[in-house]
């Protein structure tokens, strides 16, 4: 085994942080468990089991709906998620922080609110060859209902968007551009300041998913300047079934309801409707209330540390990931983006991803395999899947050094 040097970001002691995530002290297959799927879910610390603990045993009520103590209550821990999300992503004001089950959810939501309200015959839409599924059917759902069309920034061999493509794509007709913050499947960052400032001269608005980026780095809306920006808790250490939708208050003000039902209406008889105002508009039904007072919990866990400690520990990590995989023959990394975040794609010698990903999982390893919901991507690269591993601040250079392990023996098994 290569003997990693333990690097310690200054102030922050990194192995004590790790500490706090049970499920890390756990063993598979009578390994120590290393967790290097975080791009698909992250884990959560016991500050925030805890608290959805004591929601589930002492607090639980419905919100926004009692007069009762325990329903206060609630109603305060969840909406106190709505203000810790607006100052964690630097909105301007709460009511732009709309509550979803997560990053499809917030896109779908904008897709059919603001599409039908936007789009019609000959309106184009931009998205880029790297983005996930999900920023990619919700869009071609919405263009087949209204006429519109859908048009794809290019990538370069480095995995990096083609902002010349990108320019001449832009013009009157595109009504919205939607774009990842950072790709899931090879953890290229966009510069997606420069982008919204492009978007914006050409007269379209802008979404980015921050589903890859807002758990790794700290992010600004207002410094990015987009109209939506859309993320989930799962992958921020915080439960499944909960997201964001941040949008600007100017463009979310005029759009109509995406799900009707309880709490988004102001009056309702059954010759009109009228409806509540955003975020309450977009908002239909009982939501995950425990999953939202789990999220804020996870974003005040997140402050404790830091997001920019955080980035810099995961930029060492990752530098260490591509240079432990570059050194291992055979090992073929994809892309070679101009920054990367947190996810690293590669194929050993011409093993099946899905075989790599089986080998490691025996010897504890825990890595993504497959398309990535990013078929395009994979297309791009003229493979069908491949092999990938993300980090988060709570793993360390011996996870990466089990993962190399890992590869060297599955090469060794795949030879005999
Ligand atoms: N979107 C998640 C991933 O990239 C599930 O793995």
């Amino acid at each position: 085994m290569s003997q990693a040097v333990s690097s310690i970001s200054p102030g922050i002691d990194f192995r004590r942080v790790r500490d706090q995530f049970p499920v890390l002290r756990q063993e598979v297959y009578g390994h120590p468990i290393v967790y290097l799927d975080n791009a698909a879910s992250s884990q959560m610390p016991d500050q925030v089991a805890d608290r959805m603990d004591h929601y589930h045993r002492y607090e639980h009520a419905n919100v926004h709906r009692g007069i009762h103590f325990l329903s206060q209550e609630a109603t305060t821990a969840y909406e106190e998620t709505r203000t810790l999300t607006q100052t964690f992503i630097g909105a301007e004001k709460s009511e732009e922080i709309i509550f979803t089950t997560g990053t499809t959810d917030s896109i779908n939501l904008v897709a059919s609110s603001y599409g039908r309200l936007h789009f019609r015959e000959g309106s184009e839409i931009i998205l880029s060859e790297m983005e996930h599924h999900a920023n990619i059917v919700p869009w071609q759902l919405i263009a087949e209902q209204t006429g519109a069309r859908i048009r794809v920034i290019p990538m370069t061999d480095a995995g990096d968007l083609d902002l010349q493509a990108y320019r001449s794509l832009l013009n009157e007709r595109t009504a919205l551009v939607a774009v990842t913050h950072v790709s899931n499947a090879l953890g290229t960052v966009n510069p997606v300041e420069e982008m919204t400032a492009m978007a914006h001269d050409a007269g379209a608005v802008i979404l980015v998913d921050g589903a890859q980026a807002a758990p790794h780095r700290p992010v600004d809306v207002q410094e990015i300047g987009c109209d939506f920006y859309v993320f989930s808790s799962h992958k921020m250490c915080g439960p499944t079934g909960f997201g964001i939708l941040y949008g600007k208050e100017e463009w979310l003000s005029g759009m109509p309801p995406y799900r009707g039902g309880g709490d988004m209406i102001d009056r309702v008889t059954f010759e009109q409707t009228t409806y509540n105002i955003p975020p309450h508009r977009f908002e239909a039904g009982t939501p995950p209330i425990a999953a939202g007072i789990g999220f804020g919990e996870a974003i005040r866990y997140l402050n404790q540390i830091g997001m920019e400690p955080i980035a810099k520990r995961e930029e060492e990590l990752l530098a260490y990931t591509e240079s432990t995989l570059a050194e291992l023959e055979g090992v073929r990394i994809l892309g070679s983006p101009k920054e990367r975040a947190s996810s690293v794609s590669f194929l050993v010698d011409d093993i099946h991803p899905q075989d790599t990903g089986t080998i490691l999982d025996k010897h504890g390893v825990a890595i993504r395999t497959g398309h990535h919901c990013a078929q395009p991507v994979m297309d791009r690269f003229g493979v069908s899947a491949t092999a990938r591993a993300s980090v988060a601040f709570y793993n360390n250079e011996s996870d990466i050094d089990r993962l190399a392990d890992g590869i060297r023996e599955l090469k060794t098994f795949f030879k005999s």
